[in-house]
């Protein structure tokens, strides 16, 4: 059980001014979130990779605003204090701004967000403006953007030469002026990353952006050891959980087969008395 008090803007805010860290996840269900909660974890992002490491999609595009919204309401259950990023789906607020108004609008209505993430370039800064104006906060999320994968030709850093850190800096100044609220940069070298974060005064959260950023976060499953296959350069791994899992169930499933599970322990009695009284069934 927690006992700090609920975590805001204006405590990200004062992280930065007082150069604190701040720390950041991913989770998608309400355990999770009890535990990263219990670990004071700051701020905690539903983030869309929901669609790769839930449902097992090769993309993030196939997460549905419906989808998002019911797992990151489960994960504000489990996490009443932290502070909450709710990322919106592909599509969710492309096509107008009034449909990104709405869909964002659910996020902090339905879902108890404290804040939405999308994803950017200087191309939506008119989406910005107009979520900051419904008072919507919004963290952009710049550099490598999963959702233009396909655009971007695969998972690549941005930001490598000086032309595409420069835009990149250009970028974050440009969403600080439309009303953002943080910035979260996403495979981007530790230099724009640093140039980015002393130039402004929003909350720079780097995921493999280096370690000048105010805060970090990665993909819970990726530090956890529970996803399968390679991870991203900047990841490291805090866990084997794939590995302790699996034990656990080939374990159970051995029991089952050699009659050791379930043991005495595991059974309802009844009654004393009442067994004697049984008769086979007719
Ligand atoms: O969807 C997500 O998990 C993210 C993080 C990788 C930052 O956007």
């Amino acid at each position: 059980m927690t006992t700090r008090d609920k975590l805001t803007l204006a405590t990200l805010r004062h992280r930065k001014k007082t150069q604190t860290p701040i720390t950041m996840l991913t989770a998608y269900d309400f355990p999770t979130a009890q535990i990263e909660e219990a670990a004071n974890i700051d701020c905690i992002l539903v983030g869309d990779s929901a669609a790769q490491v839930i449902l097992g999609h090769g993309s993030t595009l196939q997460a549905t605003m419906d989808f998002m919204i019911a797992i990151t309401a489960a994960v504000r259950r489990g996490a009443l204090t932290a502070f909450l990023v709710g990322d919106m789906p592909y599509l969710s607020f492309h096509v107008n701004t009034e449909e990104a108004i709405r869909n964002a609008g659910r996020f902090m209505a339905e879902a108890g967000c404290d804040c939405v993430k999308i994803e950017g370039d200087r191309r939506l800064a008119d989406t910005v403006r107009a979520l900051s104006s419904a008072t919507i906060p919004v963290m952009v999320h710049m550099g490598l953007r999963p959702q233009a994968v396909h655009q971007f030709g695969g998972y690549r850093a941005q930001g490598r030469d000086a032309a595409g850190a420069q835009r990149l800096i250009d970028d974050a100044k440009l969403m600080e002026a439309a009303g953002a609220c943080a910035l979260l940069l996403e495979a981007v070298p530790p230099e724009p990353a640093k140039i980015i974060t002393e130039s402004t005064s929003l909350p720079v959260i780097g995921c493999g952006a280096g370690p000048h950023v105010d805060g970090h976060v990665v993909v819970v499953h990726d530090m956890l050891g529970l996803t399968a296959g390679p991870l991203p350069k900047f990841v490291k791994r805090y866990g084997d959980i794939r590995g302790q899992m699996s034990a656990a169930v080939q374990s159970y499933a051995q029991e089952i087969l050699e009659r050791r599970y379930p043991a005495a322990e595991h059974c309802y009695q009844m009654e004393p008395g009442e067994a004697a009284k049984l008769r086979p069934a007719e």
